[in-house]
């Protein structure tokens, strides 16, 4: 059977500056990186040199047949020094914009994906309430710049990824790797180390509400400058589900992690879903994957059926119109990849016939790139890129996109 999509459906991938653009060295993650005791895998580097590259690229991904391109904003380029925009970086981010228009696709932002300006970790970071305000400037400013050319604004990418990080780190807290590198990036920012506050560390509800603070105060500052803009965050969703006797407990930790956030974003235009796979809840904490079940190459479960759920999740919390704004998969295995695609977007299609107001699907990623903490060992592009050459080769899973995009229709 063949379904179709409703017409003007977005059909895009997605990318992040840091994870593709290199040599974001005005970023606080390019400090971390370089850190003699850092946590990541190795440094961004180059990347795959996105900053130069994307009149090519984004050509590419048009010529598969997509309509659509979300990339962020890197504030550390927008807003080197505190107060001090760079005309230089919105002019190059306004050519990005005008490629994707002459090549078809509409451009949906993001103005924070995880980087920060190195700077603002010295004045506070994430930790700071005055960061709220200096977001929303900056996003005030770029709006300004680049605004009248955006299809969608999203705010900040996984409001509640540093809750979840938090999470994990529970059980990683007395890792001596850890302090050690916790030790040294609160020396690179001249502060203690419990004051150091990146994004991705802001792990308490201090600064969950400082990051919703800011998401409210940005989305008034962008509407401020382009009121028809269509303005939301977007939140990582798990299809959290519980194993007998563990609802309880998954229903606390779905509260934390994932319906405060969705609650937050009740007064957007819309909902930025984010979902990679399912969590599974017993009485005793969550469960690993059962033994013998495919795994990716981030450690946990093939599950593309999560998005149909999260979807429905998001729009039952906030009863908003939904992008996916990321779905992917960490595979060297594209033949997997594709079937993960046609799971999920099945899912999608189900939730159309429901009559939830799915407006678009980004695959994450358009390239093989930078998994922050992984380095490049992961895969999620469709289109795989070799580093020392910076080739990029078409992988069969984005000819596949680029058709059912073209068709605007599945078969399933
Ligand atoms: C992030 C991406 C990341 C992807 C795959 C999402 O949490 O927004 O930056 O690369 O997941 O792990």
């Amino acid at each position: 059977m063949t379904e179709r999509f409703p017409d003007g459906f977005l059909w895009g991938t997605a990318t992040a500056a840091h994870q593709v653009e290199g040599n974001n060295v005005n970023s606080d993650l390019w400090v971390l990186e370089n850190l003699a005791n850092t946590v990541f895998a190795e440094p961004s580097g180059d990347a795959i040199d996105h900053y130069h590259r994307y009149p090519d690229d984004i050509a590419l991904l048009a010529s598969l047949g997509l309509n659509s391109y979300r990339f962020s904003v890197e504030g550390a380029r927008v807003e080197p020094e505190p107060g001090h925009f760079s005309q230089a970086a919105l002019d190059h981010y306004r050519r990005m914009l005008e490629t994707c228009h002459r090549h078809g696709l509409q451009p949906v932002v993001t103005y924070h994906h995880f980087t920060s300006p190195r700077w603002l970790i010295s004045h506070g970071g994430w930790r700071s309430p005055d960061t709220a305000g200096r977001f929303a400037d900056y996003c005030a400013k770029a709006t300004c710049g680049l605004g009248d050319l955006m299809t969608a604004a999203c705010t900040i990418n996984e409001v509640n990824i540093p809750l979840m990080i938090g999470q994990w780190l529970k059980h990683d807290a007395d890792n001596p790797g850890q302090n050690a590198f916790r030790q040294e990036a609160a020396q690179a920012f001249g502060m203690d180390k419990d004051e150091v506050a990146p994004f991705l560390f802001a792990i308490s509800a201090r600064e969950r509400d400082i990051i919703l603070a800011a998401h409210a105060q940005s989305a008034a500052a962008i509407k401020a400058e382009r009121s028809d803009l269509p303005v939301g965050m977007t939140v990582a969703l798990g299809d959290m589900q519980a194993v007998a006797g563990g609802e309880a407990l998954r229903d606390r930790v779905r509260r934390e992690l994932q319906d405060v956030f969705l609650e937050a974003a009740r007064g957007d235009d819309f909902i930025g879903v984010q979902t990679y796979t399912r969590e599974r809840y017993g009485p005793q904490g969550p469960l690993r994957p059962e033994d013998g079940v495919p795994v990716t190459q981030m450690g946990y479960e093939v599950w593309p059926e999560a998005l149909e759920m999260t979807i429905r999740r998001a729009v039952e919390v906030t009863g908003l119109p939904v992008y996916v704004t990321e779905n992917g998969i960490g595979t060297e295995d594209d033949t997997q990849r594709l079937d993960y695609y046609q799971r999920a977007l099945s899912g999608v299609r189900r939730c159309l016939s429901d009559g939830i107001d799915v407006r678009g699907y980004f695959a994450w990623s358009a390239f093989d790139n930078y998994e922050w903490m992984r380095g490049y060992g992961p895969k999620f592009g469709i289109i795989e890129v070799d580093r020392n050459t910076q080739t990029r080769t078409v992988k069969p899973s984005a000819r596949w996109l680029g058709e059912v995009a073209r068709a605007n229709c599945l078969d399933m």
